[in-house]
């Protein structure tokens, strides 16, 4: 199957569908993400607070799918965010993914209150500069955050991942993101466990396109311009997710989806200091 790509602001491209790793730990997540790489996925995403970036190392190694085709993203967590503390982080997800570098680093969260990842953000240019990174980002950031970074450095992040579902489909994020040049990734793409899978306008739309609700919902993503980044164990869900470029949705059939919004959609509570890193 071949996947769509986008070209970042730096040159890069990214595939326009990537796979989630949260949760997948252990033997059976090595199985899960050898067989998403057998399945087509192009782009990993595990982050230092997964616990699984051995697991993603080895399940690179074990598919045999060519590593320059594929695109690790990682990301450090907040308590790495000063200067010293993020290259060495960058290194030791290095050495647990056994690659020589990452294809997309980003910094997991903001966390505004320790006012550190301005640093954070200079860390990572200093790593593309070396070599270690090829493309830098950042996730969860705030229109005022990604000024911030790119006043201070003159480096716009290619790759802003956020929440970003039917329930929450983060219109003005996605406005500022574009505005800026910089491609929006969509965290809990399906809105996991408030997935609208059995609303009325994702079940018209399966029904019209022969397809499952997930893969009307990964589809809206892909038609909003949002890369997903959809999760599954399940080798049949990691097809079908991956099985969203043969068919279109209408205008009609978007605004729908849109409509699913709700004021109190989005599945973290807001306070960009105060969450579980995920
Ligand atoms: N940057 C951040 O702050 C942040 C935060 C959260 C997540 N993330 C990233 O985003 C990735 C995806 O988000 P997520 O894992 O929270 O949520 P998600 O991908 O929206 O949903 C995953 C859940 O949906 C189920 N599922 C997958 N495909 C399905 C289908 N076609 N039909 C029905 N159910 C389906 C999965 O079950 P099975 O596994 O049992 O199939 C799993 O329980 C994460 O793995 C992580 O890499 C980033």
């Amino acid at each position: 199957m071949t996947i769509p790509t986008h070209e970042l602001n730096d040159g890069t491209t990214l595939p326009a569908i990537g796979f989630g790793t949260h949760r997948l730990t252990g033997e059976d997540g090595v199985r899960a993400i050898e067989h998403a790489l057998e399945t087509g996925y192009r782009l990993l995403d595990t982050a230092v607070n997964y616990g699984n970036e051995e697991e993603v190392g080895d399940a690179i190694r074990r598919s045999g799918a060519p590593r320059d085709q594929i695109r690790v993203t990682s990301k450090i967590p907040g308590r790495h965010h000063a200067y010293d503390d993020a290259i060495a982080s960058t290194r030791e997800s290095l050495e647990r993914l056994g690659l020589a570098r990452l294809d997309l680093h980003l910094i997991h969260w903001p966390n505004p209150s320790d006012g550190l990842f301005p640093e954070t953000w200079r860390a990572l240019v200093d790593l593309q500069k070396e070599g270690l990174v090829t493309s830098i980002g950042v996730s969860n950031f705030t229109e005022s955050h990604l000024r911030r970074i790119i006043e201070d450095t003159g480096v716009t992040p290619a790759v802003n991942q956020i929440e970003l579902h039917p329930l929450f489909p983060q219109e003005e994020m996605r406005t500022v993101n574009e505005s800026l040049g910089i491609r929006t990734e969509s965290w809990s793409p399906l809105g996991k466990r408030s997935a609208p899978f059995d609303q009325a306008p994702v079940q018209a739309a399966a029904e019209a396109h022969g397809v499952s609700p997930g893969q009307v919902i990964l589809r809206w993503q892909v038609q909003l311009g949002a890369v997903p980044i959809p999760k599954s164990a399940t080798p049949e869900r990691q097809r079908e997710n991956l099985d969203v470029f043969g068919f279109e949705l209408d205008d009609a059939e978007m605004a729908g989806i849109s409509a699913l919004a709700q004021p109190d959609g989005r599945l973290f509570g807001g306070d960009p200091d105060h969450h579980e890193e995920q």
